[in-house]
Formats: structure tokens, sequence, C-alpha cells
């Protein structure tokens, strides 16, 4: 994946996207997501990549200190018209590269991002160093089942789908080598298209929160 590109396809999804991406098997998948996540009243919550919004309907704005970063103006300004006048804290930021201090969030969410930077490995990296101890990490995402090869298929649409903005060929196990020492998976099953896409939910190791 690369940045330049990312930023442009974005921009070129930024009207359409919740067509595709915040209805039906979607919109299911983010309900049940987020519907068994212990938030508590005044937790920090960042939403890495967040699109135009689809997962800020999902949760109580008023009761949670949010902050959103995304790569694309277009997606943010997309993405403001969801928090309906609530505070939220939206940011032009590479979720590679976080300008947060380490231990700034309760909870870290990253819904379909990983596979759609151009290093899944870094950026996961940051969201686990920008957690705090015991805190959260939750992902939703695509990615290859765990030990398996991609199909043919997928082998041949694979570059297609990149050129869309996103990478259907991403190991979670290769993204989390690197950081395995400090979070542990408390969850890991398929929510969506017969497993294809996974939520994962991961805690600080050095911590017991969730
Ligand atoms: C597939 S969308 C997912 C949006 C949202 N999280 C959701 O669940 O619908 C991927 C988002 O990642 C953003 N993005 C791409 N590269 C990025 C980067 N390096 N840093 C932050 N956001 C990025 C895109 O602009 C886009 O909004």
């Amino acid at each position: 994946m690369n940045s330049s590109w990312n930023r442009f396809i974005y921009k070129l999804w930024s009207p359409v996207y919740d067509v595709f991406f915040n209805k039906g098997p979607f919109l299911k998948a983010r309900k049940e997501l987020f519907s068994s996540l212990p938030f508590s009243k005044g937790d920090r919550v960042l939403f890495v990549g967040v699109g135009t919004g689809a997962d800020l309907k999902q949760i109580s704005l008023s009761e949670l200190n949010v902050t959103a970063i995304d790569f694309s103006r277009e997606m943010l300004e997309k993405s403001k018209e969801k928090a309906d006048g609530e505070k939220v804290v939206f940011l032009v930021m590479d979720a590679q590269e976080l300008s947060f201090p380490d231990e700034s969030f309760d909870w870290v969410i990253g819904s379909l991002i990983l596979s759609v930077v151009p290093d899944g490995e870094k950026a996961f990296k940051e969201m686990a160093r920008v957690v705090e101890k015991g805190g959260g990490i939750v992902i939703f995402d695509k990615f290859t089942p765990s030990g398996k090869d991609l199909s043919l298929l997928k082998k041949l649409i694979r570059p297609l789908i990149r050129l869309l903005g996103t990478d259907i060929g991403i190991s979670f196990e290769k993204i989390i080598s690197s950081s395995e020492s400090r979070v542990r998976i408390k969850e890991d099953r398929g929510i969506l298209l017969k497993g294809m896409y996974r939520k994962i939910v991961l805690e600080r190791a050095d911590g017991g929160k969730i």
C-alpha cells in the first residue's frame, strides 16, 4: 500500500463509503463489535483511521473522551458529521506515526486500518504504545487465515483490491509478531464473511483491565 495513493483513493471513496461499509452485514458486525466492549464513563478512546466515522455511531460519545485520527481530510470531514455536535477531537495524522505520548488512551480502536496502511506492523506498534497499561486494543479487519496461504482467486484479485485502497493478503500474526511481548490476545474470532473479517481484542500485557 502507498500513502499518496491512499490519500487519493479515500478522497474518492469518501462520498460513497458508507453505502458499502456502513450498511447490512458491515453495520451488523460493527454493532456486534461494540456491544460487548466494557467502556467506562470517561474512558479515553482513540479511533485510528476513523474514516467516515461509522464506528462513532456505535458508542456513547457523550460519556467517553473520544479522539479520532485519519490521513484523509475528506474522510475526516464525513466523520465530523457523525459526531452530532458531541465533543470529539478530530486530527489529520498518520497511523504509523501517532503524535501522542505513550499510554495516552484507555482504548485504541482500529477498524479496517491495518489492512490499509503501508506498514501495518508499524501502525500496530503505535497503537500498543499509546494505549494505557491494562488498556484495550480492538481490531476489526480482514486478515489471511492463520497458517494458511491465500487462495488462487484471492492471489489474482489482490492487486486490483489494493488499487481500491486495501489489501486482502495481510497476516495479523505477522503484524503482531514484533509487539507480542507487549500485548495479550483476549478474543480473536470471525465476525463477518465466514471469518475473513475478525474481531480481535487485545490488552497491553503489563496490566489487567479487560
Ligand atoms: C477502509 S477505511 C476504514 C475507515 C473506518 N475505520 C471504518 O471502519 O470504516 C481506511 C481509512 O484509513 C485511512 N488511512 C489510510 N492510510 C492512513 C494512514 N497512514 N494513517 C491514518 N489513516 C489512514 C483512510 O483515509 C480511510 O479513512
